[in-house]
């Protein structure tokens, strides 16, 4: 067990999906796995084992923000080994061709953050996708002819940013969309040298304000499931 996961050692896979609701971890365990074992309540945060097409994979919810997904991203790595790790979320898109309901794959995340700063010295750590996990996903969704977008994209602290204009200046520079823990989950990736990746699904648009319903919400997520469990190998 870690200081915040009770799972016993080689209770977790080698690859863990990431969502940051943990009901939502339950749904992916109960709606895709085989044989799927809950192996962590600790503050509530769902952790499930199981098989997909006879390959073992686990989900684990993360909580939101960074801070938050280091803790559990951290623990996975250093105390059970995990080797790949994905994130499955949601992300309010910046850009007008960024549709409601469509999938992105973040090469990079862009974060205001003061993470990587500090560690750092003031300098700019370039947060950036695992190029293995990266390949398998873009494949599997094209073999499966589930349309896609990838670039980079932006990991806020700030859910409710004052200015309803702020996000502009990322919007001008190709920034697809925001949501709030990719950057963390590429830092603590890239530092322990295991592969990583964020697949979103865009549930907002900060470019038109419309809003995705929980139920449409349901059906992207499952292309989104089945493009981070196609990478299983
Ligand atoms: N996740 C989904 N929509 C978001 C938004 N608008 N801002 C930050 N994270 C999000």
């Amino acid at each position: 067990m870690s200081v915040h996961i009770e799972a016993g050692k080689g209770e977790i896979a080698e690859t863990v999906l990431l969502p940051g609701d943990p009901l939502r971890a339950k749904w992916i365990a109960e709606t895709f796995l085989k044989d799927a074992v809950c192996y962590n309540k600790v503050r509530g945060m769902l952790g499930y084992t199981g098989t997909y097409n006879g390959k073992r994979v686990s989900v684990q919810g993360t909580g939101m923000g960074i801070p938050s997904t280091l803790i559990y991203c951290y623990e996975l790595i250093n105390d059970y080994g995990v080797q790949n790790l994905i994130r499955v979320g949601s992300a309010g898109s910046f850009q007008e061709e960024v549709k409601l309901r469509d999938i992105v794959l973040a090469m990079s995340a862009s974060t205001n953050s003061s993470l990587n700063k500090a560690r750092f010295l003031g300098a700019d750590f370039a947060p950036t996708a695992g190029f293995d996990l990266f390949m398998k996903a873009a494949l599997f969704a094209k073999e499966n002819n589930i349309s896609i977008k990838a670039g980079n994209i932006l990991s806020s602290d700030d859910f409710y940013e004052e200015d309803p204009k702020g996000f502009q200046k990322w919007a001008d520079y190709g920034v697809l969309c925001v949501e709030m823990e990719a950057a963390g989950l590429y830092s603590i990736a890239a530092k322990y040298n295991v592969d990583a990746l964020a697949i979103l699904t865009i549930s907002d648009s900060l470019v038109t304000g419309e809003r995705t319903t929980a139920k449409e919400r349901e059906n992207t997520f499952k292309e989104m499931i089945e493009i981070a469990l196609g990478t299983l190998s």
